[in-house]
């Protein structure tokens, strides 16, 4: 249980409140660049900050307030120049970082006038990397996007797949470290979506927590495996500071503002040996829905959005004064207490957990995963399109409904073989 004022920290994340400047030490993948194919501005709201997301003609991206600091129009509908996003209102010109670089009027009847000097508004990094934009909203100099091993491996297809949820970040984050809702909330549940007659599967007998420098860990024992299990020896890791990465794929939690948030999902398949070599073109992206088709009910049928299920049903915001904590939620309180700890770190001026500021640190980082020989070797098609453990999650697309059907296609391509329809069938 935490005090009301605890819990209202780890939650908000407006500019200038603890949490909020914490979290903007960090890059946050916002969008993919894909998005740009057919449009050149993407209105959103980060941490609070209403901002247009753009890429100019030239090709670069800027991220800067919303509106214009003329009469605040709406710059999201703006239009792009060569360098920058022009305000359609009077065409105010702003670059990336925010800087006022034309005011048509205003240069054509007082060249000298200071005005430019005094308008510019916020403007934020913007990189891209893998398919996805990230952002950085924080003091410089900026940290460098930590390159995880995923990012570097070759031969694979990536989709990115976005939602907006209607809670607050920290109770999807803290999911990131809640190794027993497998057995329920996707194992069990999907058993009694399957068919009520069937047996639980086996349960969590032993768990365990271990941080490391980008995170924890969490390892399990079930009735059915043992200490030599990978899921004890290697386990699965919530990502500092807002991820949870399983070896396949990442799922961040990003915070639009108090109340919602950007779930944001890289997710990367291998294409059997016989399909190398594979370059993929262009990472897709697409955005998950959430309700049932003609219905006011969440859509079940998928992983994460199981997890959406519970995230969103506890609330707004978690009411964490009311909870009971057991010993399966070790992970949780460890999660809260790095964030607690580091909010004093950036207050004596030092870095935050998992800052990644040195080229060398950031050639490639790795860290032990279940199933990467599979990523990293390959696999011959038959184990990928055949009914097997492994082809769980390559014959589908279990994590979220919604794939549209260019996006399987392309998948399917890709692989070499036709996918399964239709949903998720357990969890691990
Ligand atoms: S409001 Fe943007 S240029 Fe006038
Ligand atoms: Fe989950």
């Amino acid at each position: 249980m935490l005090e009301q004022e605890r819990n209202d920290l780890l939650m908000d994340v407006d500019a200038g409140t603890p949490m909020g400047d914490l979290l903007r030490r960090y890059w946050m993948p916002i969008g993919a660049a894909t998005e740009f194919d057919d449009k050149d501005t993407k209105p959103m709201v980060l941490m609070g900050e209403k901002l247009v997301l753009y890429k100019d003609l030239s090709g670069s991206y800027g991220l800067i307030d919303r509106h214009c600091s003329h009469r605040h129009a709406d710059l999201s509908y703006g239009f792009v120049e060569e360098c920058g996003l022009r305000c359609n209102y009077h065409g105010w010109l702003f670059k990336e970082d925010g800087e006022c670089i034309g005011q048509p009027y205003e240069d054509t009847v007082d060249p000298e006038c200071k005005l430019r000097e005094q308008s510019g508004i916020n403007g934020y990094p913007v990189e891209e990397k893998s398919g996805l934009l990230w952002a950085y909203m924080g003091p410089l100099p900026a940290p460098l996007i930590p390159n995880y091993e995923p990012f570097t491996w070759k031969n694979g297809f990536a989709q990115i797949v976005m939602t907006e949820l209607p809670c607050n970040w920290f109770q999807c984050q803290e999911n990131s470290c809640d190794p027993v809702h497998f057995e329920w909330m996707h194992a069990n549940w999907s058993v009694r979506l399957r068919d009520v007659g069937e047996d639980y599967v086996p349960t969590h007998v032993e768990l365990d927590f271990e941080e490391f420098d980008h995170g924890i860990s969490y390892k399990r024992v079930r009735e059915d495996t043992d200490k030599n299990h990978p899921l004890w020896t290697i386990g699965r890791h919530c990502l500092w500071p807002n991820a949870l990465y399983t070896g396949d794929h990442f799922e961040w939690r990003v915070p639009i503002d108090n109340e919602t948030t950007l779930s944001i999902g890289w997710f990367f398949n291998r294409v059997p040996n016989d399909k190398e070599p594979y370059v993929q073109e262009s990472v897709p992206h697409w955005f998950g829905p959430l309700y049932e088709e003609d219905s006011d009910r969440w859509i079940s049928t998928h992983v994460m959005n199981q997890d959406f299920i519970a995230w969103v049903g506890q609330g707004a915001r978690s009411d964490r004064t009311k909870e009971h904590l057991g010993r399966s939620d070790r992970g949780i309180a460890m999660i809260r207490k790095r964030f607690l700890d580091d909010i004093k770190a950036i207050e004596r001026g030092e870095d935050p957990k998992a800052i990644v500021r040195d080229e060398k640190d950031n050639q490639c980082i790795k860290f032990p995963l279940i199933g990467s020989d599979l990523m990293i070797n390959g696999y011959p098609r038959e184990m990928l399109s055949e009914d097997s453990p492994i082809s769980r999650s390559t014959r589908q697309f279990i994590f979220q409904a919604g794939q549209p059907p260019h996006v399987t296609k392309a998948y399917e391509d890709a692989m070499g073989f036709i996918t399964d329809k239709g949903g998720l069938t357990g969890g691990g």
